[in-house]
């Protein structure tokens, strides 16, 4: 392709966790671009940022305008996205949206590329696609060649989420929280703002708001964000969210009932054939799992401690683990990318 014919980007919230780890992804993954623009806060106008060796300078989201921009990549928080996001779409940029603004709105696909890439076909007329939640996009990509394997009847999953999932200041707050237990100081530990409580040594059942029904926001987007993605308005998953002392990877626990009796081996076999994903597994009698801490491939699912429930073969348990700012945001965003600009942008 002729630089003129590769597309013009912009990178909303270059200078966080998401961003910054996007800015990683076009140079290893040799995303073609024509020109970059790097867009924040107004704090951080005039940095300088190294994207592919150049020198990028920061500029102000509130007064860029994306007219020329083809793909804008979002991912500075849904307050943001839901301030800028349709105006850049307007102005004619395809907006793959990072954050849980638009996720359930019927004009923006929901994608997942390895389950769903076909929904991006065509250009949506609202110029937004969305990128979903970092917990549901590993268990989605698990759960899709499961269920062609055999129908799934129900979902019952908890969830062990790194204090990344809350970008740079919740990495931040966790080091500030552990370090303050460390040196004997646990009384101090009240300057928690990105977490409900100090997250040091610590495990907090909620993550995002809470709702009428006593689950979180998490953990209803967990739901209803596999309905979409799935395709199946009725698949029954039910979910509980807890924010661990983990600096990065967002770890789950998954008991999944099939309508049939399963084959741990059949199963095993299945989702070593998934793509980009890496199953743990020595043979029944063993066990053998990824941990968040000392992930293979970041840019793979991890899959460990597959077992049939002994009483009763519909039931299968696993535990997985997804680098969550890339497999649960940059990386599915930038194969978002890849999916359309091989078939629709430029
Ligand atoms: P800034 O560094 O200027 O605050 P993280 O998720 O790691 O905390 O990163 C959040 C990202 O979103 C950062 O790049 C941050 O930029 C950006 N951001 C936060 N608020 C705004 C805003 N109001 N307008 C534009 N970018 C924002």
């Amino acid at each position: 392709m002729q630089p003129s014919n590769l597309p013009n980007i912009a990178i909303v919230g270059a200078t966080g966790a998401v961003g910054q780890t996007l800015i990683a992804l076009l140079e290893e993954r040799d995303f073609m671009y024509n020109r970059v623009t790097a867009l924040a806060s107004a704090r951080s106008v005039g940095r300088t940022l190294q994207v592919r060796g150049q020198d990028v300078t920061v500029q102000a989201l509130d007064t860029f305008n994306f007219t020329g921009t083809d793909i804008a990549f979002f991912s500075a928080g849904g307050s943001v996205s839901e301030k800028h996001a349709r105006r850049a779409a307007s102005e004619g940029a395809l907006v793959i949206d990072n954050t849980n603004a638009f996720r359930m709105d019927e004009d923006v696909p929901l994608v997942v590329p390895q389950v769903n890439a076909t929904v991006v076909d065509q250009r949506p007329a609202s110029n937004i696609i969305a990128n979903p939640n970092c917990s549901t996009i590993p268990l989605v990509r698990l759960l899709q060649p499961l269920n062609d394997y055999t129908p799934i009847n129900s979902v019952v999953v908890s969830t062990y989420q790194a204090a990344s999932g809350a970008g740079l200041t919740g990495i931040d707050e966790l080091r500030r929280s552990a370090g303050r237990v460390l040196s004997n100081a646990g009384d101090a530990d009240t300057d928690n703002t990105k977490f409900s409580d100090p997250l040091g040594f610590n495990l907090i059942p909620s993550i995002d708001r809470p709702l009428q029904t006593g689950f979180t926001l998490e953990e209803q987007k967990m739901l209803q964000e596999s309905r979409k993605i799935l395709g199946i308005p009725e698949f029954s998953l039910t979910a509980t969210c807890v924010r661990v002392p983990v600096l990065n990877g967002h770890s789950e626990t998954a008991y999944i009932q099939f309508a049939n009796a399963v084959d741990r081996e059949e199963i095993v076999q299945t989702l070593s054939q998934a793509e980009e994903v890496i199953v743990f597994d020595n043979g029944p009698g063993t066990i053998s799992y990824p941990t968040p801490r000392f992930l293979k491939d970041p840019n793979q699912v991890h899959v460990g401690r597959i077992r049939v429930n002994p009483d009763d073969a519909r039931g299968l348990w696993l535990w997985l683990i997804a680098d969550n700012i890339r497999i649960g945001a940059a990386l599915n965003a930038i194969q978002i990318a890849e999916t359309v600009t091989s078939q629709w942008v430029h």
